[in-house]
């Protein structure tokens, strides 16, 4: 089981691997994770799934080996196993849920950055699949780590690829390109859905405001394990408190108070940082395990 059948590095340090696990991939939909153990004593890593493949019983995650844990799963190659893989869990995105001739009459705006294309995807390729073309900005910092651009072209209605350095696509930050499509290029979107690095998605959200267009963020970047035990994900959304892992990960963007969610997620890092958000945040600290106090 959760047999590893491909392993490819996307870019430099970036991996993308096809797992058996026929459960998951039979109930999995777009915006859903996983939580995967590559051994027996390996700590629980939450990663979006990038695709699957019901007919074959696979899923397809991307990651980067950066941490411990995820260079541990580095390890493993094609043929081996891991230990446990979880899922899905979290809340399938909410265009899933839309009456597919209403999503049909709107233009949706798709914004990648960096390896957040990977959970972009699978949003992509489901509407694809239902008659919607949607568009799709996809940035990265320079053309050598450009991911999924085949896949995410074959799905998209437009595709436009941005760089910060000008080496490949567009020049610039996909807020550049968001802002030229919309007050140059004469494009009108109805939606606008961000996934990458919460620096990213809080400027996407400051400027989709300005240009009016509600917009969607995936707040999976602060999970740590998943399951609403290890407070890593507490944010503030429309002032009230939520937990990525159970009431998202995907949450109206302009309701997200981003500079609180990155303060947390740096104190968060450090054991002193973990106690102190204990304690000043008391019965709140935790996401729903239901066994506390
Ligand atoms: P990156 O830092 O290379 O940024 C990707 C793109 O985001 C940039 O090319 C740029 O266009 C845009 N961007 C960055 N800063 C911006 C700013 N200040 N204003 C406007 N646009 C900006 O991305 P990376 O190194 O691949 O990012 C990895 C991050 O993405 C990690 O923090 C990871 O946790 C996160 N991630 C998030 C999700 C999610 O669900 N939100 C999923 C996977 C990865
Ligand atoms: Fe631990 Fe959500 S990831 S509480």
């Amino acid at each position: 089981m959760y047999k590893i059948l491909k392993k490819e590095e996307l870019a430099t340090n970036i991996f993308w691997m096809t797992v058996e696990a026929p459960r998951v991939a039979q109930a999995c939909l777009p915006g859903q994770f996983l939580i995967v153990r590559s051994h027996e004593d390996a700590e629980r890593i939450p990663l979006t799934i990038c695709d699957y493949d019901r007919e074959a019983g696979t899923i397809a995650i991307v990651y980067q080996p950066i941490g411990h844990s995820t260079q541990r799963i580095n390890l493993l190659n094609e043929g081996d196993c891991f230990h446990d893989v979880v899922g899905p869990l979290g809340r399938p995105s909410e265009l899933c849920e839309m009456d597919e001739e209403e999503l049909k009459k709107m233009k949706i705006l798709f914004v990648a950055g960096g390896v957040g294309t990977a959970p972009v995807y699978p949003q992509l390729k489901w509407l694809h699949e239902h008659g919607v073309d949607a568009d799709a900005v996809q940035g990265a910092k320079t053309k050598d780590i450009v991911i999924l651009e085949d896949l995410m072209g074959s799905v998209a209605g437009n595709l436009y690829i941005t760089t910060d350095d000008g080496s490949y696509g567009r020049s610039g930050m996909v807020t550049q390109a968001i802002s030229d499509l919309v007050t140059k290029e004469g494009k009108h979107y109805d939606r606008v859905i961000a996934i990458g690095p919460m620096i990213m998605m809080k400027f996407v959200c400051k400027l989709t405001q300005e240009l009016g267009i509600p917009t969607i963020v995936s707040m999976n970047t602060i999970m740590v394990d998943g399951t609403g035990m290890c407070g890593a994900c507490r944010l503030t959304v429309g002032g009230e408190v939520k937990f990525a892992c159970v009431d998202g990960p995907e949450f109206d963007g302009f309701q997200v108070d981003f500079d609180q969610a990155m303060r947390r997620s740096r104190i968060y890092k450090t054991e002193e940082g973990r106690k102190m958000l204990k304690e000043l945040e008391g019965d709140t600290h935790h996401g729903g395990c239901g066994n506390c106090n």
